[in-house]
């Protein structure tokens, strides 16, 4: 994409005005044609596992947006490397094979119905040029909210996958090619609700994360928080067991409710790592928190945070799943 001139700046300069902001307004997306598909006469987009919701902020002007997340696309190109193709494979399966037109009829709905729409990371399965390029076909120079941990992998059989800062940071570059805002932390005001997408994968936040919160908090806006891993109260750990426990090692990293959170997993990184415990507690009495968005668990759930804010998880883009909020 051609929106940056590292010499300038400009580039870092767009990112914090939220130009190409990562709440993309559904005008923007581009038409692609097919992607519907009818039962009967239950009308368009029958496919889609629709939730809906209403978050109430007493706005005067109400507007709708998609929450979409976890769209795992998995594709390579017959050049790239053979470990991409095999993964292409390998994951194709295992997500059913139909995200990319999970993703079409989701965006399709979204130009249709919302305002808006946000994804809230895992919108590409590993590193490919071939996902990228689905990424550029569906999103045009809009692309998509909170990174995921997928975001991160390379699926290549020499990478030694980390759940640190320091893995994360070898994608930086790859993620700032692919996506007009900045990948751990931006900001983009609509009709007066500020919408901040965190990145927290690995169940961390980093101080300087909190920090930015802090200063868009100082706006006086209403919030709502993006990002990839939900906050563990009991019931989302036991939602997350429960669909997780049978896939065997997939299960890793997340929280089992009967034993002790495993050190270094996303709900011990919320308990014990001070910044990210410091900034849940803070959140939770945070009165312009209304609302928190996530995904990564594949599964559809909304619960009380705090007294202002529900947390909503969204299931999986690649069963089809989508959310629309309907903020009022
Ligand atoms: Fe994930």
């Amino acid at each position: 994409m051609s929106h940056s001139n590292p010499a300038t700046g400009r580039r870092d300069f767009l990112k914090g005005a939220c130009l190409a902001g990562f709440l993309v307004a559904t005008a923007k997306l581009p038409a692609v044609e097919g992607a519907r598909f009818e039962v009967g006469k239950r009308g368009a987009h029958s496919r889609l596992a629709m939730s809906y919701a209403v978050v109430d902020i007493g706005l005067a002007k109400p507007f709708s947006v998609l929450h979409i997340s976890d769209t795992h696309l998995a594709s390579a190109y017959p050049d790239e490397h053979p470990d991409k193709i095999a993964a292409a494979a390998r994951r194709s399966q295992g997500f059913g094979g139909r995200q990319e037109e999970a993703l079409a009829e989701s965006l399709e709905w979204a130009r249709h119905n919302t305002d808006y729409v946000i994804h809230t990371g895992d919108l590409i399965d590993f590193q490919s040029r071939a996902n990228v390029d689905l990424v550029r076909k569906y999103w045009g120079e809009a692309m998509f909210g909170s990174v995921g941990n997928h975001e991160f992998y390379s699926y290549m059989k020499d990478e030694v996958r980390g759940r640190t800062e320091e893995f994360k940071s070898r994608s930086w570059k790859m993620l700032d090619d692919m996506r007009p805002v900045n990948p751990r932390f931006a900001s983009c005001i609509v009709n007066g609700v500020n919408f901040i997408a965190i990145d927290d994968v690995f169940g961390a936040v980093q101080p300087d994360q909190v920090e930015k919160f802090k200063a868009e908090v100082q706006k006086g806006l209403p919030i709502v928080l993006c990002m990839h891993v939900p906050f563990f109260t009991p019931s989302v750990a036991l939602a997350t067991h429960k669909y997780w426990r049978r896939t065997g090692k997939k299960f890793v990293g997340r929280p089992d409710p009967s034993k002790p959170p495993k050190e270094g997993g996303d709900l011990w990184n919320q308990l014990n790592d001070p910044a990210t415990a410091g900034f849940i507690a803070y959140l939770k009495q945070e009165k312009l928190l209304k609302a928190i968005l996530s995904g990564h668990e594949h599964l559809t759930m909304e619960e009380r945070f705090s007294p202002t804010a529900v947390q909503y998880l969204v299931g999986g883009n690649f069963l089809f799943a989508a959310r629309e909020l309907l903020f009022v």
